[in-house]
């Protein structure tokens, strides 16, 4: 009999998390204005609100934390670093940031001028709002087929290179560059095809462009290319990771993500104009160039877990755990965007909640309808997530309106899977009684959902 899939990991350390009452949570959700971002995280017994420096840190990052060398300047952990990454993506400038957000403030207050169109796919809201907050354009080139949810594509992050061949031949001279998010966080944790990266490339060439990768997730991206497309399956990943940053100029990285670190980010490049434009920003923003805004012991323990989580075996624990709870969705009939992402499942709100209109805010509904159910804390990359339009202040209902059930890496076990399964199923069975959702009663001008407060729609 074949031996069953089994995590390539064992278990070290445990933190202990706590049940609470329905009644409970009604009156913790109210006071946090039903936005779960507001919640206190001990009110939270499995928490999806993000994958995003919610890892678990291995022994050798632990043990390479001790080892950071906290120098102002020219420590031996920010060199550990810069080789790691010059390693992996043959980049030779290297700016460390505290986190993502910030690695795009330091790049884009060199890169983007007001009037500006910068092209990608499906701008993560971050890099949006580092985009719109300049008086630019965010224009999003992501293939149709990933506004349908139930389509089941290989490579549903990709761009659609009609769209950005379009975009470059009407507005050439006013985009400074074009990004390449790995994978497509917004559109459900999709990954873009190595065959779309090189059309990517080859279109950039032709109107004499640069291509930014969006990095946060590049080694489950690049997962799925050994796994899905042609002719990769021989490769290790960390042969694909170089083949998919050949074809790019830079990139910036939330480290939280896929380097599992609480806190970390940078910028890398290939090109010296890059880093000496940003680096002055970096000194104003974040800190001096051998640390931008991290402390040794960080920088150890991301070069250790970059060179880690390039291992398939890390990647295919990962993966499979999230392939595992949309197996469970599916014996439910719950929908969900397909295929499984890499990092998330992105439940359809308005295909489950048919009656709350989108007015409403459905994925919300749904979100604040799960924690009530057990405790669980998603989070709406949606209609709220959306903002409003930057000249009309209309709200956004274009695009997907998703709850996002982001699995943190080596933190739950497939138990904790089937909980968030059956809770779910809960709130789908009655979902025919769910027929009204959420106003807002305050809302920030950018970036609205980390703060955004909310009423019972009457
Ligand atoms: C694709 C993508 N880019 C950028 C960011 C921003 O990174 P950070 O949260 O580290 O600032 C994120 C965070 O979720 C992301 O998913």
């Amino acid at each position: 009999m074949e031996l069953p899939f089994a995590e390539s990991w064992k278990i070290k350390m445990v933190e202990p998390i706590r049940k609470s009452t329905r009644e409970e949570r009604e009156q913790w959700i109210k006071e946090a204005h039903y936005n779960v971002f507001q919640l206190r995280a001990e009110h939270v017994y499995i928490d999806l609100l993000t994958d995003s420096g919610t890892g678990s840190m291995s022994d050798r990052q632990w043990a390479g934390m001790m080892l950071g060398d906290e120098s102002y300047a020219g420590a031996s952990s920010f060199f550990n670093l810069k080789n790691m990454i010059s390693r992996l993506t043959g980049f030779d400038y290297v700016i460390p940031t505290h986190q993502g957000r910030a690695a795009e403030n330091v790049l884009f207050s060199y890169l983007v001028k007001e009037g500006d169109i910068v092209p990608g796919n499906s701008h993560f809201d971050t890099t949006k709002g580092h985009i719109e907050g300049r008086k630019a354009i965010a224009w999003d080139v992501t293939i149709d087929e990933a506004k349908d949810t139930q389509l089941e594509v290989p490579f549903k992050g990709n761009l659609d290179p009609k769209k950005l061949e379009k975009v470059l031949a009407e507005h050439a001279d006013k985009i400074p560059f074009i990004i390449v998010t790995v994978t497509n966080n917004t559109a459900g944790g999709q990954p873009v095809s190595m065959k779309n990266i090189k059309e990517v490339r080859a279109i950039a060439d032709k109107y004499g462009k640069r291509v930014l990768f969006d990095s946060a997730r590049f080694a489950e991206n690049a997962y799925f290319i050994k796994t899905r497309e042609e002719g990769y399956q021989d490769k290790t990943i960390k042969e694909i990771v170089k083949e998919m940053f050949d074809n790019a100029d830079g990139m910036t990285m939330s480290a939280k993500k896929d380097a599992i670190v609480n806190m970390g980010g940078f910028i890398a490049t290939r090109h010296q104009d890059w880093f000496e434009g940003a680096k002055g920003f970096c000194v104003q923003f974040e800190g001096y160039l051998t640390y931008g805004g991290m402390n040794g012991r960080d920088m150890n323990a991301l070069a250790i877990g970059l060179d880690e989580n390039t291992e398939f075996d890390n990647l295919e624990t990962r993966i499979k755990q999230v392939e595992y709870l949309a197996k469970r969705l599916d014996e439910f009939g719950i929908p969900y965007q397909r295929p499984a992402g890499g990092h998330a499942l992105f439940i359809d709100a308005p295909k489950v909640l048919t009656h709350v209109p989108k007015e409403e805010f459905p994925a919300q509904t749904l979100t604040v309808e799960l924690y009530l159910e057990a405790g669980i804390r998603g989070c709406e990359i949606g209609y709220i997530l959306a903002d409003r339009d930057p000249v009309t202040r209309e709200n956004r209902f274009g695009g997907l309106d998703l709850l996002r059930l982001a699995i943190p890496r080596r933190v739950y076990t497939n138990n904790h899977m089937d909980v968030i399964a059956v809770a779910l199923k809960n709130v789908y069975d009655r979902r025919e009684q769910i027929t009204r959702g959420f106003q807002i009663t305050w809302e920030a001008p950018l970036m609205r959902h980390f703060t955004v407060q909310l009423e019972r729609a009457k």
